[in-house]
């Protein structure tokens, strides 16, 4: 099940911006503008029927007339960045969701500390365009391969955000990979940090904050690929328990919540089925759900008192559901 108000747009333009990044350009195809959406926001694509992944927006906010987007191509994809890489030509129609927003800037931060892994540069850039928008102290932290890899280089290079741009080669001769000594300052009261990019690098930054002395509520980041951990995880069957109905239904081990909620009929939207986005995110009244997602914060996993059915289970031999 998908979000209710998809919007058509046309790919106006595709071409690479590095060996294995895709950019994309796309206009509504009808003269409408298209929403309006605030850094950090993301849509998500219908690629082909029943295949959807979601992607950052680029620009900065309130460019109504066109959305932006870069692709990497995943080595291990799941079907998404091939098929935008090898099938989708400039003058096709997709449909798109309305943005959405996971990562948005704090409001009143002092100073704001971006970190992008590869492709995680993209809502890094639209939220470092932002601060330079509103004159806000921030610093900016990106990480690529080698400069062939970094996507926007010239862009950021010659950009009003140069000055604040700290940019990393890490397999270049001579280049510098993460360093949470040297990369992440003292946590100072009113800063915020943010970071975007492969699920390894976000967690070394976060764990690098920490260290620093960064507290989880002031740490945000943004990922688009769970890392495999419900493979790893075992799995057993429990109940769950729709609490406007009292219908109660069995979540077989090979079973998702949302796969079973689904099939009874239950309106639960859905998007990434990763645990990702946040879209299928599910109030818990009574049990303690098991929390396989990186949506929610380990400080809203501990509340346990919403989960994604889309990939989290459960502890306890019931959950009883706000549905
Ligand atoms: Fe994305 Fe569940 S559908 S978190």
């Amino acid at each position: 099940m998908f979000p209710q108000n998809w919007i058509e747009v046309e790919v106006a333009a595709k071409h690479l911006i590095t060996p294995d990044i895709a950019f994309l350009e796309l206009r509504n195809t009808r003269e409408n503008p298209l929403p309006m959406f605030t850094a950090g926001s993301h849509i998500d694509v219908e690629i082909a029927p029943g295949l959807v992944r979601q992607y950052s927006l680029i620009d900065g906010p309130g460019d109504p007339a066109h959305y932006r987007i870069a692709v990497l191509r995943q080595q291990a994809s799941r079907g998404g960045s091939a098929a935008i890489h090898e099938r989708i030509r400039p003058g096709d129609r997709l449909r798109i969701s309305v943005p959405r927003n996971n990562f948005a800037l704090a409001h009143g931060a002092r100073r704001s500390v971006l970190y992008a892994g590869g492709i995680g540069i993209t809502p890094i850039l639209c939220m470092a365009e932002r601060l330079v928008q509103m004159n806000a102290s921030f610093d900016f932290h990106y990480f690529a391969r080698t400069r062939t890899h970094a996507a926007f280089l010239s862009y950021i290079e010659a950009g009003r955000i140069a000055e604040r741009a700290h940019i990393h080669f890490t397999r270049e001769e001579g280049g510098r990979r993460f360093d949470p000594g040297r990369d992440v300052p003292a946590f100072e009261p009113g800063s915020h940090l943010y970071v975007c990019g492969p699920a390894a690098f976000i967690q070394v930054v976060l764990d690098g904050a920490k260290l620093a002395g960064w507290p989880e509520e002031c740490l945000h980041r943004e990922l688009f690929t769970a890392p495999d951990v419900s493979q790893n995880a075992k799995s057993e069957s429990f109940r769950v328990r729709i609490a406007s109905t009292g219908l109660t239904l069995e979540v077989p081990p090979d079973r998702t919540v949302a796969q079973v909620l689904i099939e009874a009929g239950i309106d639960l939207p859905l998007s990434c089925e990763q645990g990702v986005c946040g879209t299928c995110l599910t109030r818990v009244i009574d049990g303690v759900p098991d929390h396989r997602d990186v949506f929610l914060t380990e400080e809203e996993h501990r509340r346990n008192d919403q989960f994604t059915p889309c990939c989290s289970r459960a502890r306890t031999p019931l959950l009883v559901l706000d549905l």
